[in-house]
C-alpha cells in the first residue's frame, strides 16, 4: 500500500518521514522550495541513516537501498507519482492552504493528502481541497526514526476508509498510532506546548539558570531531554507558530508565547538547527 510517497518540505519532520518511508521500502519523493534546501535536506536524511547504522539499527546494504528509494526536487508537480502526499512545510494555516490548493490541482483525485501539522485544524486544511475524504493529520514526532508515535487526526469529513488504510500504512512503518480528532494541539502539543512555554517563562524571571531549569526536569522528572534544550531540538520557531495558533484558537494565557520566545525567533534563534537557540551548537547550522 502506498508505493509510492510524496513529501512536501525536507526540514527536520520532512526529512524524517522520508527516511521511515524509505527503509520501509517505499519510494520517496521529497520536494524542497530551492536547490540549496534541498540539498540541506537530504544530508539530514544521509546523517540519520549513518547513524542508524552506527547505532546497529540497519545494515549499510539497507541504507543505501533505502537511499536509493529517494529522490529530491524543487518541482512540486512531481509529487502527481505520490498515492499519498505528506506535507510537513511551515506551521501556517495560510501556506499550507494554498500548498494543499495547489497539490489538490496537481494530483490524481484518490491521492490520499496527510499534513505533519502540529495543531492546526486538519478540517480547515482540508477544505482548501476537493478530497476532504481522503485527508487526514499524520503527526511524527522528532526524530522521526527513533520516536514510535503517529497521532492520527482524523478532520470532520475525513472517511473512515483514508483512516483504516493510513493506520495499517503507519504501522507498516513501524509506528504506534494514536487516533485523536481535530482539536488544537491535538493531544501531544495540548499537553507539551504550556510545559515548555512555562520554562520559558521560568527563564524569564530568573527562577533559575536554563541549565538548572534543563537539569531539574532531566533528573527530577527522569525526561530524556529538560525543557529548554527540548525546545531548541524542536524549534523555536516551530514551537512559537504552534503557541500563536493555539493562542488564536483558545484565547488562553497558558498559550501565549512569552516575550523572549518571539525574539528569539526574530534573532534567528532557531535551536540547534540555526546553531543557537538557548544554547550553542557550534558546526551545527
Ligand atoms: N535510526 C534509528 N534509530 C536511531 C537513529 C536512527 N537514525 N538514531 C538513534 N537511534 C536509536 C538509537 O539506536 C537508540 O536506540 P536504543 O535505545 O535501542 O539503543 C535510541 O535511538 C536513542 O539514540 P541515541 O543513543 O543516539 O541518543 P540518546 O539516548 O541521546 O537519545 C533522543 C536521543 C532520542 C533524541 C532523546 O534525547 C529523546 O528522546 N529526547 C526527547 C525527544 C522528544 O521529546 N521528542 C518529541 C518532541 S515533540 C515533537 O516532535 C512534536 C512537535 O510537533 C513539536
Amino acid at each position: 500500500m502506498f508505493e509510492t510517497v510524496g513529501v512536501v518540505g525536507c526540514g527536520l519532520m520532512g526529512a524524517g518521514i522520508a527516511e521511515v518511508c524509505a527503509r520501509a521500502g517505499r519510494h520517496v519523493i521529497v520536494r524542497e522550495v530551492s536547490e540549496d534546501l534541498l540539498r540541506r535536506g537530504l544530508e539530514r536524511i544521509d546523517e540519520s541513516m549513518e547513524r542508524g547504522v552506527a547505532r546497529g539499527k540497519l545494515t549499510d546494504a539497507d541504507r543505501k537501498a533505502a537511499r536509493g528509494r529517494i529522490r529530491g526536487t524543487t518541482a512540486l508537480r512531481e509529487l502527481r507519482a505520490g498515492e499519498i502526499v505528506f506535507e510537513a512545510i511551515i506551521e501556517k494555516m495560510d501556506d499550507k492552504k494554498r500548498l494543499f490548493a495547489e497539490l489538490d490541482g496537481i494530483c490524481p483525485a484518490e491521492t490520499v493528502f496527510a499534513s505533519n501539522t502540529s495543531s492546526l485544524s486538519i478540517t480547515e486544511m482540508a477544505s482548501a481541497t476537493k478530497r476532504a475524504e481522503r485527508f487526514l493529520g499524520l503527526h511524527f514526532f522528532n526524530p522521526v526514526p527513533v520516536m514510535k508515535p503517529v497521532e492520527m487526526i482524523r478532520g470532520l469529513r475525513t472517511a473512515e476508509e483514508t483512516l483504516t488504510r493510513c493506520r495499517a500504512f503507519c504501522e507498516a512503518l513501524g509506528k504506534t498510532v494514536i487516533a485523536c480528532k481535530d482539536y488544537p494541539g491535538f493531544i501531544v502539543n495540548l499537553l507539551l506546548v504550556p510545559y515548555l512555554l512555562d520554562a520559558v517563562r521560568a527563564l524569564e524571571l530568573g527562577v533559575a539558570s536554563k541549565e538548572d531549569i534543563d537539569a531539574a526536569v532531566r533528573l527530577g522528572l527522569n525526561h530524556p531531554m529538560g525543557p529548554l534544550t527540548l525546545l531548541d531540538f524542536v524549534g523555536i520557531d516551530t514551537t512559537y507558530y504552534i503557541a500563536e495558533a493555539m493562542y488564536a484558537e483558545f484565547k488562553d494565557a497558558r498559550y501565549a508565547a512569552p516575550p523572549l520566545l518571539r525574539k528569539m525567533v526574530l534573532a534567528g534563534f532557531h535551536g540547534r538547527k540555526t546553531g543557537r537557540g538557548f544554547y550553542e551548537y557550534p558546526g551545527a547550522a
